[in-house]
């Protein structure tokens, strides 16, 4: 694993038994907005009703602050209960527009067991950002986040 993937990994396992839910929630979209040049918006949505409620994020603010789980890559993720990297944002028919610089996108759901309680969602400005790197780090913070539901 890269030097700062594992860096925030080891930060986001110290401080996620020590604080309560929402703490965590906020300070996992900082540190890997912060610490991961790439991640130009990193937010948290969270399942609702089924709908996915827009929570803590750290870059510009989004019109999709609510998501219907058959809308969006988002509501792709949280229904299939599994990662979904888009490595062109504009070829993918399912993918709501958030900032006109996004080029691509990954989304990973929160889960335990096969219980979906949210998603974390990230867009790069950067096409093609998103490999298994990104999905290893980010499925392992998922699990982490997942004990505080
Ligand atoms: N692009 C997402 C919507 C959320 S914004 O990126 C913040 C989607 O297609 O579901």
């Amino acid at each position: 694993m890269k030097k700062n993937y594992y860096e925030v990994l080891k930060k986001i396992e110290t401080i996620g038994p020590n604080i309560e839910k929402t703490e965590l929630l906020k300070k996992t979209v900082e540190i890997l907005k912060e610490n991961i040049h790439h991640y130009n918006w990193v937010g948290i949505y969270l399942l609702e009703k089924n709908v996915l409620v827009l929570g803590p994020y750290a870059g510009k603010p989004s019109p999709h602050t609510r998501i219907e789980l058959n809308k969006g890559i988002c509501g792709a993720a949280a229904s299939q209960k599994e990662t979904i990297i888009v490595s062109d944002v504009k070829a993918d028919p399912r993918y709501l527009a958030c900032s006109l610089e996004t080029k691509s996108e990954i989304v990973v759901p929160i889960m335990r067991g096969k219980k979906v309680f949210g998603e974390i969602d990230i867009d790069s400005d950067k096409p093609d950002a998103f490999g298994t790197e990104d999905q290893h780090l980010l499925e392992k913070i998922t699990e982490i986040l997942a004990k505080k539901f």
